[in-house]
């Protein structure tokens, strides 16, 4: 449910409704276009030859039989749309016959359901607006709306962006409880909107924990508390077999990057609600921070970055892989995650590093194809584990841009589906890519599936860089600090499997690279794209996310290499494009900062003293705002630029090339 429409989805949304003949051309990484199916898996189609349209927004298995919810979405935020329904998809197991799968009709008038567990063979969903048990009262195997035990309700106020997600059941002190996320609010256009209090016990953008729950509960016995909280569209959920919480969250507002996030129970990831009123804020949001601003360096540090456009778009759940045999036993412990408007599965590889969990993430699967041999029928939202040890997929998609990306001239293909994915057990013989990357003390490890010797070592060409990110109250972010990072040694491990590069350069969360109660990349940690070029990779890619690095992280300045003095210019423009661009353009337009374009010889209202003042922008006054940025600030912009401790020549130099600007 990419409804969860990360902003970029929205203006393309009502675009298409504007205008329903103008094909959306998406601008995807390279090399997530060009895709096809991992070559380790391989998919069936699983879904009914019935008529109906499993648009799958959660899914359980009960025994052989896959419950499923299946969800058409309020475009238009025209509440209540409840056109939800829920199924019981029976004859999968064992079988492949699609004529013998059947989709039974248990309920409909459902207001978009997005969250189904089974427990103690009772049905629980969760609607935009409430969370509740079935009771088939009448015995005859359907639902009305009658038989339906409200646990928890006025869960939302009617926006088009709010779902439950979920669910799946935890075990506490001997007690039950479904456990799931709650979405936040948006505006039509991707900023946030209020969270009005409907119930107040409701806390958006939250995991929460309803319960105890025994297939007989009543309402006045159940009651909610949260786990974390702080996401945007947490639209994956999942426990691990370690009891460890997954969310997967989607990028926007404060969310400059998609993220999968392995819960600290009490943690805050950065999305602020904004608190106006009445209104509620998310679990563990701190109070005294103003909402409209937010600021990084009171968040809990998220787990993997999942930057956009390149590996994700539209994240969705994730599962732990296990049980993994042979060869393929390296992948067990690592996360298979969905991906909506790519149409694609990526992987996920954790560690835990002095305490702190991080790790990388990797294309895995894409490719669109009806047939389901090649690819997928439509975006994977749900995946599910069936009791023959099989993954089944759920997709869903709608019109605009939630159908999984047809390729440019293909028509939209169908909305849904329910595949079933396998692990083959011959493995290719020209095999190979990343199974993991890993910290290690100045540098990082790869692991490959299968060892290379010392001239296929020598011959990669490997490229390598880092970046961070500045998360604010706009949409997205862009890649900060970015900088190459050079490779001093590498070497090769005993058994071949194992690259172990050493890279001094690499960044951690400490110290900061910017630090400014509003601008900063405190607790955002570091993206590490590593390409290995020359050798033959299922995938060439992986990016690790930097939290903590082993033996400290580097606080060299980004335009290493280069020298101030020797060669001021492309020093000072290093320097922009590694510190400045995150708040000023060159072509104009306003950042959190002026653009830089035309900026020297203009006449400016500057505030100084608390008094406004015009000053014309000379040699000066460009080195008194870099140097002691508050003294003296534009009018209508926050005093927001942060003190960035740089050398006097390295100050010359940007006001140098400044003045170049026009
Ligand atoms: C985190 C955001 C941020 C970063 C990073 C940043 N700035 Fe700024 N900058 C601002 C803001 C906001 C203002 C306007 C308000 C103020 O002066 O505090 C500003 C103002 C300025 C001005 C004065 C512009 C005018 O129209 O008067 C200059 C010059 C400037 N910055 C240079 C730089 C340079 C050079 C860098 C990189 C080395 C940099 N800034 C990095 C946010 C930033």
């Amino acid at each position: 449910m990419k409804l969860f429409l990360t902003l970029i989805l929205l203006p393309a949304l009502v675009m298409a409704q504007a205008k329903p003949k103008k094909k959306f051309s998406p601008k995807l990484g390279a090399g997530v276009a060009a895709d096809r199916l991992h070559p380790l898996v391989k998919l069936e189609n699983v879904y009914p030859l019935d008529e109906v349209e499993l648009k799958i927004s959660a899914m359980a298995f009960q025994g052989d039989d896959l419950f499923v919810s299946v969800f058409t979405p309020d475009r238009q935020n025209k509440a209540p749309f409840k056109k939800g329904e829920i199924f019981k998809v029976t004859g999968l197991v064992g079988n492949s016959e699609r004529a013998k799968i059947k989709a039974h009709r248990l309920m409909g008038d459902l207001y978009e359901p997005t969250a189904i567990a089974v427990f103690e063979g009772k049905i629980y969903v969760g609607e935009k607006d409430k969370i509740s048990r079935l009771e088939d009262k009448n015995g005859d195997g359907v639902f009305t709306a009658d038989e339906k035990v409200v646990l928890m309700d006025g869960t939302s106020q009617p926006n088009f962006h709010t779902y439950t997600v979920g669910f799946e059941t935890i075990k506490r002190e001997g007690e039950t409880y479904l456990a799931g996320n709650f979405t936040t609010s948006i505006r039509l256009g991707g900023s946030r909107d209020l969270n009005v209090t409907v119930n107040p016990k409701t806390k958006r953008g939250s995991t929460f924990l309803l319960g105890p729950i025994t297939g007989t509960e009543r309402p006045s016995q159940v009651d909610i508390s949260y786990y974390a909280g702080g996401y945007r569209t947490p639209n994956g959920f999942a426990v691990g077999d370690e009891n460890e919480i997954v969310v997967v969250d989607n990028q926007g507002v404060f969310n400059p990057s998609n993220e999968f996030i392995r819960l600290t129970q009490g943690g805050f990831y950065g999305h602020y609600l904004l608190k106006k009123g009445d209104t509620n804020i998310a679990a563990f949001q701190p109070e005294n921070v103003d909402s409209n601003t937010g600021g990084s360096r009171y968040q809990t540090p998220t787990t993997v970055h999942l930057p956009q456009g390149i590996v994700n778009r539209s994240p969705t759940q994730p599962i732990k892989l296990k049980g993994l045999r042979g060869a393929l036993s390296v992948y067990n412990d690592q996360w298979l995650m969905g991906e909506l408007t790519l149409g694609r599965l990526n992987r996920v590889f954790l560690e835990e590093v002095e305490g702190v969990w991080q790790g990388a993430v990797f294309l895995h699967s894409g490719g669109h194809d009806a047939e389901g041999k090649k690819g997928f029928t439509a975006g994977p939202n749900r995946i599910v584990k069936g009791p023959d040890e099989k993954y089944y997929l759920g997709h869903i998609g709608h019109g605009g841009l939630w159908q999984f990306l047809p390729k440019p001239n293909e028509e939209p293909k169908p909305h849904y589906g329910l595949q079933r994915l396998s692990f083959v057990s011959d493995v290719p013989a020209d095999f190979n890519e990343m199974v993991a990357i890993r910290d290690m003390p100045g540098g990082l490890e790869i692991e490959l599936f299968k060892a290379i010797d010392q001239s296929q070592l020598d011959g990669i060409q490997f490229a390598t860089k880092q970046w961070t990110y500045v998360p604010t109250n706009g949409y997205g972010g862009r890649n900060f600090g970015e900088e190459g990072l050079e490779i001093t040694k590498k070497e090769l491990s005993k058994d071949g499997e194992k690259i172990r590069l050493t890279m001094p350069g690499i960044r951690d969360n400490s110290p900061p690279f910017v630090t400014h109660q509003k601008y900063s990349n405190e607790n955002v940690g570091w993206v590490i794209e590593v390409k290995l070029k020359n050798l033959q990779l299922y995938k060439d890619t992986g990016w690790y996310t930097m939290i903590r690095h082993q033996g400290g992280g580097s606080t060299q300045f980004v335009a290493a290499g280069l020298d101030v003095k020797r060669d001021p210019m492309k020093y000072a423009q290093a320097q922009y494009k590694a510190i400045c661009a995150a708040c000023h353009t060159l072509d104009g337009n306003r950042l959190a900062g002026p653009s830089f374009k035309g900026l020297f010889g203009k006449k400016q209202t500057v505030i100084r003293d608390g008094k406004k003042v015009t000053a014309t922008v000379d040699d000066d006054y460009l080195l008194r705002s870099i140097a002691a940025p508050l003294a003296e600030t534009p009018e209508g912009y926050p005093p927001a630029m942060p003190a960035l401790n740089l050398s006097v020549a390295e100050q010359r130099a940007l006001v140098e090339w400044i003045k170049t600007l026009k």
